[in-house]
């Protein structure tokens, strides 16, 4: 019997790659991108956003429902607490370049709802190509994980937050790479004492972020 293999499910967003990598162009062409299958549910492709010359750049996990319908990083409920976290720290969301490592939402229709569901390691693998080509346009200082996906995405399955978070990763990506807790992990905490002493943590880890960003001026 003869195996019939069909076209592979995440072919990878290589190929949607434009040739000039500026990051309109590369905004442009990812909305084409058919890299993976997530673009097939999803309403549009979530780019990143900030100025082309920032000097930190976030990355989170893929866009939740309400960035799906809007079509920008971290305008939900997560990304709220993120703004909160990033004011207490003392930095400016407009100066940061702000990015998902998956570019389309995943979901699981529940009636009305979408609940988000982890992309798979060959999701996130196909959709590489434009987080790295995000971070060699911008070449942020400092760049931040915001949780596991983003910190498996850039350094491979075994990378765990716990161990990294809080402390300088080694890496050629930026001259300060660092991990931290993703904002949605701190929503799902159990009651509200464990919500406030992770939303502690997460921003004590991004005052790192505002000390380097001083020292470096
Ligand atoms: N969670 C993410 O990781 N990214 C978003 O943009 C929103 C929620
Ligand atoms: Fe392309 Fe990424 Fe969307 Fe998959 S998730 S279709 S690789 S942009």
């Amino acid at each position: 019997m003869t195996s019939r293999r069909g076209p592979p499910a995440e072919p990878g967003a290589e190929q949607f790659l434009p040739s000039r990598r500026t990051l309109p162009s590369l905004r442009r062409a990812a909305d084409g991108c058919r890299g993976c299958p997530l673009y097939v549910n999803a309403t549009q492709t979530v780019f990143g956003e900030g100025p082309a010359r920032a000097r930190v750049m976030f990355v989170g996990e893929q866009p939740g429902d309400a960035e799906d319908r809007q079509g920008k990083p971290f305008v939900g409920p997560a990304g709220k607490l993120f703004d909160k976290a990033l004011l207490e720290a003392g930095l400016t969301r407009s100066e940061m370049y702000v990015t998902n490592a998956v570019k389309h939402f995943k979901f699981e229709q529940r009636g009305k709802a979408r609940l988000h569901k982890r992309p798979k390691p060959g999701e996130v693998g196909a959709c590489l190509p434009w987080l790295r080509s995000e971070i060699t346009a911008i070449k942020p200082e400092i760049l931040v994980l915001l949780g596991a996906t983003a910190g498996q995405a850039l350094f491979g399955a075994q990378f765990r937050i716990t161990q990294e978070r809080g402390r300088p990763i080694a890496s050629e990506l930026a001259s300060l790479v660092l991990a931290t807790a993703h904002p949605s992990a701190i929503l799902r905490a159990p009651d509200a004492q464990a919500r406030a002493e992770s939303f502690q943590e997460l921003v004590r880890d991004l005052k790192l972020v505002t000390r380097a960003l001083r020292r470096k001026r």
